[in-house]
């Protein structure tokens, strides 16, 4: 199944939806990085997050889940350039499905490349480097020693072209987004049904919203701005 056209989009569609889901859980998180705190809050959830067995479990499966997303792409990539329709009516199919592999796959390379600069700068850095520590105070009194996550991100977003990176990533991540709904929704046979509108529609705004959501904490941040 999972060798079969279908089967690869299928495969696409799941992890692309599961890495969506991460993308929620993961703004929710980091938007504590606007707290105005000095960046408790967010070194709290940060502490938490590295510490607990479940997250760091869900964290391999998401590794996983973007490797074989990224893995599946390039094999349908390559089987459909192989195996095009002719004819007339296979032209315009020939060239819808020529502009979304091929505008997919730039958007694709891009969004991974995003994503490598900013696992390099924020999870390898706070996982294997640990550049900065800070206390905490506990909630029964006395206090603990951490890693001081935010201090790695504040630096960071206090260079403007860093910013400029992640606005442009995260452009990439909308695009990759508006159209990876779309295939997604076709794909799992929510494409032409009745209320396949309204779930387009929700698939266009959270396309647009979450990355302008993540857009916002470089930006504030590097105007020193919180909420
Ligand atoms: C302004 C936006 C963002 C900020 C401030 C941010 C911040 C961070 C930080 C601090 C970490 C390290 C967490 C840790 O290991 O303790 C991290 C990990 C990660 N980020 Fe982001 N992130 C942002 C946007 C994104 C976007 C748009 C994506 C995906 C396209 C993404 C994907 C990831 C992934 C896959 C990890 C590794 C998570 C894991 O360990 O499972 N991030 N991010």
């Amino acid at each position: 199944m999972l060798r079969s056209s279908l089967g690869r989009k299928l495969m696409m569609s799941l992890t692309g939806l599961f890495l969506i889901l991460f993308l929620v859980v993961h703004l929710v998180g980091n938007l504590q990085l606007l707290a105005g705190d000095g960046g408790m809050s967010f070194n709290r959830y940060s502490h938490f997050m590295s510490n607990s067995l479940l997250i760091q479990t869900v964290s391999k499966l998401n590794f996983t889940f973007i490797l074989l997303h990224v893995l599946y792409s390039i094999w349908l990539t390559r089987t459909n350039a192989a195996a095009r329709p002719v004819g007339y009516a296979g032209k315009a199919a020939q060239a819808q499905s020529a502009w979304n592999s091929r505008n997919m796959g730039i958007l694709g390379t891009l969004v991974l490349v995003f994503l490598i600069v900013h696992l390099k700068g924020f999870w390898y850095q706070l996982k294997f480097e640990s550049p900065a520590y800070t206390t905490l105070p506990l909630p029964g009194g006395g206090s603990e020693v951490v890693v001081n996550a935010y201090e790695v991100v504040r630096v960071a977003y206090s260079e403007a072209w860093y910013v400029g990176v992640y606005l442009l990533g995260l452009l990439a991540v909308s695009i990759h987004l508006h159209h990876g709904f779309r295939s997604a929704f076709q794909t799992l046979g929510l494409g032409y049904s009745s209320y396949s509108q309204t779930i387009r529609s929700v698939g266009v705004a959270f396309a647009w919203i979450v990355p302008a959501l993540f857009a916002l904490i470089p930006v504030m941040m590097y105007f020193g701005l919180s909420f």
